[in-house]
């Protein structure tokens, strides 16, 4: 008795890439970029091999570089000279991303994103205004309504510094209606908003925390980022989000919530971005240090498996190296 269906006919060099049912491009890529207003040179990311913090001056030639390796777009974080209650860095004219935007966008070709968020502004490190006693009471902490308005004012002065898309990260209710009526008041209704619309409360930030400098004062993110035990929550922010005129629905992390990636795809008519995050590239680079994988087969491969989860773009901390190799 032999098989009859034998799929390894279709396993041979000449035939695999005529197969192959995915592809990764560069044109999928968006590569973060840490623009830091505290430092005039260059600052090496520890916990993220190969990233580093830049002054504003060179945030041009960094965008360059990314630009380089044919990765078109980026993310602009920002780390500001100083922290407030409020975050009132994060919507300053003169703050640091409204600076460095202003550059790139001035300068270069790049598509700008900007991630808009007040947790590396706020010197209490959460992502918005905190409830009066939140330092005593840890299930208090950020109020959602206040909050609104910052992140929309937020958004629209990244959109006047030059940025082409925003995308809002902080899990507030209604961040996505805030923010399109403010940019749309604003005469920025050509401005897309790609929403974290399903960010969990993940263990996989943490050398993220440690590049922005963003890690909260005390207590966590649970009570507004999404308990990693929950699916149809996901699909529930996904909805509301896009019925509050996101444009592009993001899933955070990427790869240990591929299911979440495959079910949003699956239930929603607009495009899919899936965040790569600091976590997963730590743990490769860990690994592969101490020689126990490949670096850029597992790179590639994780991104490939996005894109088969149905991701259509994808930002990741790889995507400089990946680039360069397709
Ligand atoms: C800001 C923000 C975070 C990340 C992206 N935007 C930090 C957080 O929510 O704690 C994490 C990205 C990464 O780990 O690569 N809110």
């Amino acid at each position: 008795m032999f098989p009859t269906d034998r799929p390894r006919r279709l396993r041979t060099d000449g035939v695999r890439p005529l197969v192959s049912e995915t592809d990764l491009s560069a044109s999928d890529l968006i590569a973060p970029v840490f623009v830091d207003a505290t430092t005039d040179e260059r600052v090496a990311i520890e916990s993220m091999p190969g990233h580093e913090r830049v002054p504003v001056g060179e945030a041009v030639d960094r965008v360059e570089e990314v630009l380089a390796t044919g990765v078109e777009a980026v993310m602009v974080f920002g780390i500001p000279e100083s922290k407030d209650e409020v975050g009132s860095r994060a919507y300053a004219e003169d703050g640091v991303v409204q600076r460095a935007v202003r550059d790139i966008a001035a300068e270069t070709d790049a598509y700008v994103i900007t991630d808009v968020c007040l947790c590396e502004y706020t010197d209490h490190g959460h992502c918005g205004v905190l409830e009066d006693d939140a330092a005593d009471d840890p299930t208090l902490t950020v109020r959602n309504d206040e909050t609104l308005d910052l992140l929309s004012n937020t958004a629209v002065s990244h959109a006047d510094a030059g940025a082409d898309m925003v995308a809002p990260s902080s899990m507030t209710d209604g961040m996505v209606g805030a923010i399109r009526e403010g940019l749309d008041e604003a005469r920025f209704a050509e401005v897309p908003i790609m929403s974290y619309a399903v960010k969990y409360e993940s263990a996989f930030y943490g050398p993220f925390r440690d590049a922005a400098d963003g890690a909260p004062a005390f207590g966590d993110r649970r009570h507004y980022q999404m308990d990693p035990a929950n699916r149809r929550e996901a699909l529930r922010e996904a909805r509301l989000d896009a019925d509050e005129g996101a444009d592009v629905l993001m899933v955070k992390p990427g790869l240990p919530y591929l299911d979440i990636v495959r079910d949003v795809r699956e239930h929603s008519d607009l495009p899919v971005a899936a965040y790569n995050v600091s976590g997963e590239y730590a743990m490769l680079h860990a690994a592969a240090d101490r020689g126990w994988l490949d670096l850029e087969e597992t790179a590639h491969e994780s991104l490939l498996s996005m894109k088969r989860a149905g991701a259509d773009l994808i930002l990741t901390y790889f995507a400089e190296d990946i680039a360069d190799r397709l």
